[in-house]
């Protein structure tokens, strides 16, 4: 391996359907099927205030494809240049061919290697820390890396306790080699015994759905492992980078709810105004809410080149990892 190659964020990209449904209206189409709600609650309990919502139409291949094509113009590369196109998605087009390989057809770019990554709402950071390795090692040389889900599909809209907190959208960063330094440490875990507080168990056998194709979830047993696995894989990305907590410029952290937002960056000692939250406007995305909650704070002029940009993420697995990036300065 060559020790002076790196990679780095070159552009950044997102997309998001055009149905934006304000609690209010959610509240309205929730309490058409029975179902009892309030923005209040929503707000109190998530710091949540809308979520895009995508038509039947709209699927996550062609959300990814529209936030690549964004974070390619911001890169200023084109398309046939790409040779890695990773996709974390827990709610692929297909069962396969793989949502990158969509993808890449509509982005008419083909030859490079081209796979999904299926980490829920960890997705983002583990395909990131896999584009890095894998630029590292030679095997690429720019990447597309995308968070993209339809995670309407998947809730079960009779369940109040879930079908509030999720949202739509895609973001995506394009990744080149660089003798500069652009990722500058990247960690990842999981602990399966976790699995039953945060799935969606179902398949496809014979033709036919087995199990349940609708998430659920036990909120208080995943609000109380995130907050300690986020600070802990923060502390421990960081520090492996050679950096101090208060050398990082912003802190990413996966969009679930704001309180765990919070929480993470008072237990990692990052003040508030350094937490970058869409969680409000976005809801949770999944696998998208990081690059989408980068992609606005690198739009908005928040996050710059030469900045430190602490990236996690957290879900079902359990799964959780950190991403420390240097932003490179045409970011
Ligand atoms: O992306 C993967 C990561 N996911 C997360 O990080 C989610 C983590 N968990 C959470 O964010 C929180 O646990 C929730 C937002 C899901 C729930 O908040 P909570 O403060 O833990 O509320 P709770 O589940 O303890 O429910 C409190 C009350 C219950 O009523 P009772 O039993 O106290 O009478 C629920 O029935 O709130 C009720 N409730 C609702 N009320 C109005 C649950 N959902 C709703 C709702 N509207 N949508």
């Amino acid at each position: 391996m060559n020790p002076s190659r790196y990679s780095r964020i070159t552009g950044t990209g997102s997309a998001l359907p055009a149905d934006c449904v304000s609690n209010a209206e959610l509240v309205r189409r929730l309490a058409a099927r029975g179902i009892e709600t309030s923005d209040e609650w929503i707000v109190e309990r998530t710091g949540i205030r809308q979520r895009y919502l995508a038509d039947a139409g709209t699927t996550s291949s062609q959300l990814a494809a529209q936030a690549a094509r964004e974070a390619l113009a911001a890169a200023g590369i084109d398309a046939t240049d790409i040779d890695l196109i990773i996709v974390a998605t827990s709610t692929p087009d297909f069962v396969f061919p793989s949502t990158a390989c969509l993808v890449q057809k509509a982005l008419g770019a083909p030859g490079g290697a081209a796979f999904d990554v299926q980490a829920v709402c960890s997705g983002f950071v583990y395909a990131l820390a896999t584009a890095d390795a894998m630029i590292r090692t030679g095997m690429a040389s720019k990447a597309l890396v995308i968070g993209a889900e339809v995670f309407s599909r998947i809730l079960d809209w009779n369940d109040r306790g879930t079908c509030v907190l999720f949202g739509d959208g895609a973001g995506a960063v394009v990744l080149e080699a660089s003798t500069t330094p652009g990722v500058l440490a990247s960690r990842l875990h999981a602990d399966g015994r976790h699995e039953e507080i945060l799935r969606t168990p179902g398949n496809v056998c014979g033709g036919a759905v087995i199990g349940s194709p609708l998430l659920t979830m036990d909120g208080q047993a995943v609000f109380k492992l995130a907050v300690t696995v986020l600070d802990a894989v923060g502390r421990e990305v960081v520090e492996a980078a050679g950096l101090q907590m208060h050398e990082v410029d912003w802190l990413i952290p996966h969009q679930a709810n704001v309180r765990i937002l919070q929480a993470t960056g008072r237990r990692m000692g990052i003040d508030p105004s350094r937490v970058v939250v869409t969680v409000d406007r976005h809801a949770n995305t999944s696998a998208a809410s990081v690059p989408l909650a980068l992609d606005c704070a690198v739009r908005d002029g928040r996050v710059r080149g030469g900045q430190h940009v602490l990236l996690e993420g957290v879900g079902g697995g359990f799964a959780w990892g950190a991403v420390l990036v240097k932003m490179s300065g045409d970011a």
